[in-house]
């Protein structure tokens, strides 16, 4: 959790929302409605997390339908150049796993680890240092960003700036969820599988506090009515 969560407290006002998800009392309605662990997934949809709920944005079969879409592009433009997949850890764990398995071609996967530093971790200030840089030359190769979602675009502008100043042979960015009414930073991808709402959004990789990156939609998280 991330620089997103922080956002999402401060846009809707409720910042005690993290402390009020963690009372154990919220992980004891967990256990009563179901909603998790993983063999209860199915109906999440529905489901009540403490005081939030989850409302389904896309299902898992949209997203597979814009994985495999995705896929068909990326066939299309590098067939034969061996590219390299970056993935920006950790929200794209999940669909980096889905496209490389897509993929009717030879890639390599690589990833790095972002977080964000300074005395208040916000979107509009954020400034933010590399975890885990690459671990091998990408010079002269042709790498794919795979990321999971551009929000503000502010990680996706650090990590082009990163990529180009170790000279590859061209940089393209694969996003399967594009939040573009949230953009602070003129960035874009060249592979965009569904636009999103503004809203937090947890599943497939993107998380509250650690939880729901399992889920396999893509759920708005909402406090109750
Ligand atoms: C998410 C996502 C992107 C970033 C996009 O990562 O994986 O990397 O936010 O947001 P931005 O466009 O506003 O920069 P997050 O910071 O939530 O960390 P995580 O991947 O470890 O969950």
């Amino acid at each position: 959790m991330s620089r997103r969560s922080l956002s999402f407290r401060r846009g809707t006002g409720t910042a005690d929302l993290l402390t009020r998800f963690r009372r154990p009392l919220v992980d004891a309605r967990i256990r009563k409605y179901n909603v998790f662990p993983r063999p209860q997934i199915r109906k999440e949809s529905q489901g009540y997390v403490g005081e939030m709920r989850l409302e389904t944005v896309f299902t898992a079969a949209d997203i597979q339908a814009a994985v495999a879409r995705l896929a068909r592009e990326i066939e299309r433009d590098y067939r034969d150049k061996n590219p390299i997949l970056l993935g920006v850890l950790k929200g794209c764990f999940v669909f980096m796993a889905d496209l490389v398995r897509a993929l009717n071609m030879p890639v390599e996967i690589e990833f790095i680890s972002l977080s964000s530093y300074g005395p208040r971790r916000t979107q509009s200030t954020g400034r933010i240092e590399v975890v885990q840089g690459l671990r091998k030359p990408v010079r002269a190769r042709h790498v794919l960003v795979v990321e999971d979602i551009i929000d503000t675009g502010v990680t996706l502008d650090f990590t082009l700036h990163y990529l180009r100043r170790r000279r590859p042979a061209s940089v393209r960015v694969c996003a399967l969820f594009d939040k573009t009414s949230r953009r602070k930073v003129p960035v874009s991808a060249d592979y965009v599988g569904l636009t999103v709402p503004d809203c937090f959004l947890v599943g497939y990789g993107l998380d509250f506090d650690e939880r729901f990156r399992h889920l396999p939609g893509l759920y708005c998280l909402k406090e109750d009515d």
